[in-house]
């Protein structure tokens, strides 16, 4: 084959290249995206892309020697005649390359008699992953200096390389450990930095598919899938930032919150089992003077798990419940799990059966297996018929006051045994089965939730989901999932969000205190610490542990958690102007130093320190007993959020870190806005707002929109500049007046003064006095 001539046809920014047997397209859909496809005949709809992406881009198409070569403006490829590629960036430096050896898989030095043996005390034997295992494989040459990241919420470590793991959304219950290749997300999504070069790559395929980051060979990387076409992805970019929005303009931004959802939550499994139980803990919010936005309440509030219904036994009048929470300042998120009980009295099954919106075994009869109610059928999620019912149907939860839904175990997990491949469901308007829509069930049933509210409320919908696929994104918050009350979870928290922020989930957030097993007074202490600036901020746990909410350790952890608490509700302006951003560019609230330093070696594989935005460096304690630690502050200058003492970077400090201290550090020139500290955001003034200037001179623009609706889309916002120059003087400019209220006064605490501003109606301007 490695002698047969290319030939090549090159229209609308689609070049289809063959040789004598096979084919591949390219579509440059922007300078610095393009898309790898070769049919393999199977469904090309997709799931994580909405809409036309292409952008009118200039490139040629040439031939070279033995090579064709396709340039853009930040990207150039080649394809070999035995349809062999190769990526490099504008500046010729390789970013993928296609790899030219075979694969040698790892001889794991066992035979079928002994894998029985070291089976039989319980230890698992992992599968050979062999060229034959899969249906195809894409091999990537690997350089000795490489990392990687993305790849949603893979377990491990902040660089992927060296590991393997694997897209199969499902529910895993057992302590996620860093030997695990997959939970609940499927993200297919590669960030790689090439002899510090980045690139990304993005693999379109929601049957299950598998990377080998390094492991199995220092020289190569592999990603292989199970059925599908291949269909990927090549994402360049000046930065690793400009790969990450490449991306997320790809599969979509996480849109604004409702500034309340970025305020605490609280969480169990049980609160809802009865009335007096969700005032009681409401109470103590009030008694202990904590903040408080939102209670969820998980399965117990549903009358014998069936979705849509409220359990009028436990419930007198659930709607004037929610409505008094509500007066009090406090929420309510109910979950809905996808499993339909199987009960031909109750509506919503009636309804599935009658419509056909169940999966079905491949005899036709709707497939059935247990989940919380017991015997459950299942929501066709991929037929948009569906997805329109549930809509519909979660009415009957905002009618009650609902103010969000939590979707869970949409893996979707079961009970007795996995799902079968075959079972059957639609994709879209055609025919499927599981083998293909596993890795998208969440990602339906959160988009037809989202759908469900955004039309019956009109306001920005606030959805939490447990399974997502690349793309979930724009319509739901996620967490991690079941995590366990240890160390190494608290740990995990750091290169797992980090990723998934990378991986385009900025709203994402873990169960802090740890769902299974029992907390303890240090380590809720530090988690809570540690979490503090997570973009979800709930405590959520399972049944039967130790409680776990802020109070239940004695007065010493309140005051602590109280006192942190008060530190988010400061910082809530500066994680929505984070969000506002965000939402236009995709890069990520909470991400890893790499992402804003990724020239410098030393934070490419930092596990234990992360960023807000650009401006703010947390360093949390993770470990059992530590009281100080080590910090890395990359290059510039920074000041300590506590003491304002400054430390220029580049450099490794100790930082002191009591129970009560948690090492936060503010890049010498940020101006941060620096919210009041309620216990329900609603009760911040609407109408002032504090900056407090770190170092001498900087400047920072500020947003501010009506924190609920759509109406921000349509231009209904303010921007706001504020800068201290070098001799001090302070200027406030309303730059862009959008949204009717404004801030009558503005403090800003600079250089030792706080200074007030007013806004004067006649030269519509900010004057100090
Ligand atoms: C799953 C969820 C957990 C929830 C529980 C009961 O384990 O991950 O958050 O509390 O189900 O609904």
């Amino acid at each position: 084959m490695a002698n047969t001539k290319l030939t090549f046809s090159n229209e609308n920014q689609i070049i289809n290249i063959k040789n004598a047997t096979e084919s591949l397209q390219l579509s440059i859909l922007t300078d610095s995206i393009i898309r790898v496809f070769e049919n393999h005949k199977k469904a090309t709809n997709s799931y994580a892309i909405e809409g036309n992406k292409f952008k009118p881009t200039d490139y040629s198409v040439e031939q070279n020697g033995n090579h064709l070569e396709i340039t853009t403006t930040n990207l150039k490829l080649k394809v070999y005649k035995n349809l062999m590629l190769d990526v490099y960036d504008a500046n010729d430096q390789p970013l993928i390359m296609d790899y030219r050896g075979t694969r040698q898989p790892i001889d794991k030095h066992i035979d079928e008699a002994h894998k029985k043996i070291v089976r039989a005390e319980g230890h698992e034997v992992s599968a050979v992953n062999s060229a034959e295992d899969s249906y195809y494989e894409i091999v990537k040459t690997l350089a000795d200096d490489e990392q990687f990241y993305g790849l949603g919420d893979k377990t491990g470590y902040l660089n992927k390389r060296g590991y393997e793991y694997d897209n199969w959304n499902m529910d895993e219950p057992r302590p996620h450990i860093e030997t695990f290749t997959h939970l609940y997300k499927s993200i297919p999504a590669l960030f790689g930095l090439k002899n510090g070069h980045p690139y990304g790559m993005f693999f379109d395929n929601t049957y299950r598919s598998h990377f080998d980051l390094g492991k199995e060979n220092q020289g190569y990387y592999f990603y292989s899938a199970v059925d599908g076409n291949i269909d990927y992805y090549v994402l360049g970019g000046k930065t690793l930032k400009d790969v990450i929005s490449n991306y997320t303009y790809l599969t979509g931004t996480t849109p604004l919150p409702q500034r309340w959802m970025l305020g605490y939550q609280q969480s169990r499994w049980g609160y809802s089992m009865s009335q007096a139980k969700v005032e009681e803990i409401v109470d103590k919010f009030e008694e202990y003077d904590l903040p408080l936005e939102a209670v969820h309440f998980d399965i117990d509030y549903m009358d014998g798990y069936r979705v849509f219904t409220w359990d009028k036994n436990k419930y007198k009048n659930p709607k004037k419940l929610l409505s008094d929470l509500r007066k009090r300042g406090v929420r309510v998120i109910p979950i809905l799990d996808p499993g339909v009980k199987q009960d031909d009295n109750y509506n919503i099954y009636q309804e599935g059966v009658k419509n056909g919106y169940f999966a079905k075994g491949t005899d036709g009869s709707i497939y059935i297996n247990r989940v919380w109610p017991g015997k459950s059928a299942f929501p066709d999620f991929g037929n948009p018929d569906v997805r329109q019912w549930w809509a519909k149907h979660c009415k009957f939860l905002l009618d009650n006051g609902a103010a969000g839904i939590w979707t869970d175990m949409n893996e979707p997990a079961t009970f007795d045994g996995d799902m079968p491949e075959d079972v059957v469901m639609t994709d879209e308007d055609k025919p499927s089965s599981l083998k293909r829509m596993n890795n998208v069930y969440g990602h339906n049933m959160a988009k037809a939730t989202f759908e469900g509210i955004k039309n019956e409320t009109g306001k920005r919908p606030y959805v939490i989901t447990r399974a997502a696929y690349s793309g979930t994104q724009k319509y739901s918050t996620i967490w991690t999932g079941d995590n366990q009350s240890i160390w190494s979870h608290l740990q995990m928290m750091i290169p797992q969000m980090s990723n998934l922020g990378l991986s385009g989930f900025s709203f994402a957030g873990t169960d802090i205190g740890g769902f299974s097993a029992d907390t303890t007074p240090e380590l809720l202490t530090r988690w809570i610490e540690g979490a503090i600036f997570s973009p979800l901020l709930r405590n959520h746990c399972v049944l039967q542990v130790r409680d776990q909410e802020p109070w239940v350790f004695g007065d010493k952890v309140l005051n602590i958690y109280r006192k942190f608490l008060r530190l988010r509700y400061h910082f809530i302006p500066y994680l929505y102007d984070c969000f506002s951003l965000e939402a236009k560019n995709g890069l990520p609230v909470f991400r890893p130093l790499v992402l804003n330093y990724p020239g410098d070696p030393k934070v490419r594989n930092l596990n234990d320190e992360y960023m807000v935005g650009n401006q703010v460096l947390v360093a949390p304690i993770v470990q059992q007993g530590q009281t100080n630690r080590s910090v890395y502050l990359p290059e510039g200058s920074w000041i300590d959020l506590f003491t304002g003492v400054q430390y220029t970077g580049n450099t490794n400090i100790l930082a002191n870190a009591q129970l009560d201290q948690l090492p936060v550090f503010i890049k010498t020139g940020s101006i941060l806005p620096w919210g009041k500290a309620v216990n329900h955001l609603e009760d911040a003034p609407a109408d002032e707002m504090t900056f407090r200037l770190f170092g001498a001179r900087g400047s920072y623009v500020h947003y501010q929109d009506n924190g609920e609706d759509f109406k921000y889309q349509d231009g209904e916002y303010n921007l706001y500049n504020i800068k201290v120059s070098d001799n001090g003087h302070c200027c406030i400019e309303l730059t862009k007046h959008g949204y009717k209220p404004i801030y009558r006064t503005i403090h800003v605490e600079a250089n030792g003064k706080n200074l007030l501003f007013t806004y004067d109606d006649t030269t519509k301007t900010y004057v100090t006095k």
